[in-house]
């Protein structure tokens, strides 16, 4: 499966999908090519409806990526049952710290990410290093924006905050994010990532780092869902026999760690 690239053992595993839409049914094509079983599937807007929690049942490992509403409920029965999530829905995280006593009290694993792609996870990574390399140098502006489908629910996108966090963590020169179209007030402390809803664009995410004499950027541009199909069904093979709350980074790190001694 997904995990033979980077090194992490799996076998056969078996998975409900909790959300059937264009990553839910992403999922599911690059399971049957793995040779994974996608044992049950739940969502409100297709046959798959109401067979909660027989759905879920024989199941290994529930892959929720369905919308912010539901998200907390999806994990209360599917944790009733004892089953390991990985949560890939985003625009609930106001809801952890719920979330986590759910877990908790239910004895499971949860692995949850805003964003399962490898690359957008080594990116930030990237944007974390160079945040810091800029950071002595005020003549360079930071900022950036990011891309997504005219469908996406949540604005900014989940990996949008994500990357704005780290930004601000390794730029302690600047102190706030002006998400949106929103106009910027104070150049020197806030950064300016607004968000654009276009077409059919799976996910892109630019960080620019500007000087009066020159333009340093990086970014990233999923092609596909596949990248973040890929990593959902890592996250599972990882968390089926784990317990706890975790994020997509604690398997990165462990991966950077194992093949190159690097947290
Ligand atoms: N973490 C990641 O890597 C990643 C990548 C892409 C998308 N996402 C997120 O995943 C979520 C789904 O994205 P999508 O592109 O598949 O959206 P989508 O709109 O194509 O599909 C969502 C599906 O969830 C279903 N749904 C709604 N309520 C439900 C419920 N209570 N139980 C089960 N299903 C329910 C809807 O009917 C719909 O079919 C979004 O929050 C999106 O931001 C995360």
């Amino acid at each position: 499966m997904a995990g033979s690239e980077t090194g992490i053992k799996t076998s056969p595993m078996k998975i409900a999908l909790i959300g059937y839409g264009k990553m839910g049914r992403a999922i599911e094509s690059l399971a049957m090519e793995k040779g994974i079983d996608v044992t049950g599937k739940v969502d409100p807007l297709t046959p798959f409806k109401d067979i909660f929690p027989q759905t879920l049942q024989q199941a290994d490992v529930c892959l929720d990526f369905s919308h912010p509403d539901s998200v907390k409920e999806n994990i209360r029965e599917a944790a009733a049952l004892g089953k390991c999530l990985v949560v890939g829905t985003t625009g609930w995280y106001d809801q952890i710290p719920e979330v986590k006593r759910i877990v908790k009290a239910s004895n499971i694993g949860l692995i949850y990410s805003p964003n399962f792609s490898l690359g957008v996870n080594l990116f930030v990574k990237l944007a974390a290093k160079a945040a810091e390399l800029f950071n002595p140098f005020p003549e360079f502006d930071i900022g950036g924006f990011e891309i997504h489908h005219n469908q996406k629910a949540d604005l900014p996108s989940g990996t949008a905050e994500l990357v704005c966090e780290t930004l601000l963590k390794h730029a302690p020169r600047k102190q706030s994010v002006v998400y949106g179209s929103k106009k910027i007030k104070d150049p020197e402390r806030e950064i300016h990532y607004p968000s654009l809803r276009i077409g059919h664009v799976p996910g892109t995410h630019e960080v620019i780092f500007d000087s009066p004499a020159e333009t340093v950027t990086i970014s990233c541009v999923s092609r596909n869902r596949q990248s973040f199909a890929m990593g959902a069904l890592l996250a599972a093979s990882w968390i089926r026999d784990r317990k706890g709350f975790f994020t997509f980074d604690d398997i990165i790190n462990q991966i950077l760690k194992d093949k190159h001694g690097i947290h």
